[in-house]
């Protein structure tokens, strides 16, 4: 986050707000972006609501509140449009796990494997691949494919979809979120002491173990879905502690306890107020990608979005 030594919020809440008319942009945020961010937004999400939205919409200009591959994506599937990510170096710890040339070894190694990438990847990897998916649609994206799945990048959510279908066909990478791959079994335990009763939901981005001991392994829209619709009172909430601010503010009656506060992903937190104001002001940082990258990259985006 860069400091801004000249507006207080209020005024660049409202500067922010005159720009995007003039520019006609439209700003997306994911659901773990500072709590300033997503309450400017137009509109929060995860990463595949937010892809939805990036296709759809009828703005010249996309500001991306998240982190670069779900920019390069919102790029991939509106390449005419201007999309920016107001801080060039909000990346993915899991996405620079692996790139396209390992990728194209594993073809090698499993020719005839379908291989399967989780969004949180370069569009580099995308080019490389049959189809994606996010959290929310793996399992369905996963159930409709026959025979050997390489699934790339997440080892975390490959074994958690292989286990939800029975299936012993599907290969993980070795890629993890260090996020939620520190969540552990403990944790849980001690919150279900501390909070009898309460829903434990978890991200499908955390190891098997965790999840088989969760309520429920969601994608971050999920979550949010999950919580309307349970009478529960309180909730441990087992992912990234943006969203606590989401779900706060759509249910104020409602109480939630992170599975552990140190659940904060760093590139997630690099953004503030002033940064999105720069973005729309200079039109920075664009997101470019050449247009054969843009080609390969969209097939597989395209036929994740199709379902
Ligand atoms: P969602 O698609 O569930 O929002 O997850 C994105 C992510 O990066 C989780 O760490
Ligand atoms: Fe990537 Fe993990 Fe951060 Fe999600 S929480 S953006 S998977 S590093």
């Amino acid at each position: 986050m860069s400091s801004n030594p000249d507006f207080s919020d209020a005024e660049l809440i409202e500067i922010i707000g005159n720009l995007k008319k003039q520019r006609n942009a439209v700003i997306l945020a994911h659901n773990y972006v500072p709590a300033e961010i997503q309450d400017i937004a137009d509109f929060c999400g995860d990463s595949l609501e937010l892809s939805i939205k990036a296709a759809d919409t009828a703005a010249d200009v996309i500001v991306f509140c998240g982190v670069r591959f779900m920019a390069e994506t919102a790029k991939i599937l509106s390449p005419e449009k201007t999309v920016l990510l107001p801080v060039s170096d909000a990346g993915c710890a899991m996405a620079q796990m692996i790139d396209a040339a390992a990728v194209r070894e594993l073809k090698r190694l499993h020719p005839g494997a379908t291989v399967v990438c989780y969004v949180n990847s370069t569009a580099e990897v995308k080019t490389e691949v049959d189809v994606c998916c996010t959290s929310a649609n793996a399992a369905k994206i996963v159930e409709k494919l026959k025979g050997e799945v390489i699934f790339v990048p997440d080892g975390n959510l490959a074994r958690n979809v292989a286990h939800k279908l029975k299936r012993d066909d599907i290969m993980p990478f070795k890629g993890y979120c260090p996020i939620h791959n520190r969540f552990t079994v403990e944790m849980i335990k001690k919150r279900r002491r501390e909070f009898p009763g309460a829903p434990v939901f978890v991200h499908p981005e955390c190891p098997p173990d965790v999840t088989a001991a969760a309520d429920a392994a969601l994608s971050t829209g999920m979550m949010l879905k999950y919580v309307r619709e349970n009478p529960s009172d309180t909730f441990v909430v087992g992912t990234e502690i943006g969203i606590i601010h989401r779900l706060e503010k759509e249910n104020p009656a409602k109480k939630f306890v992170p599975l552990t506060t140190q659940a904060v992903c760093p590139d997630m937190k690099k953004i503030g107020l002033w940064d999105v104001y720069v973005a729309l002001r200079d039109l920075s940082e664009q997101i470019e990608l050449d247009e054969e990258t843009v080609k390969k990259a969209r097939g597989p985006i395209d036929r994740m979005i199709k379902g």
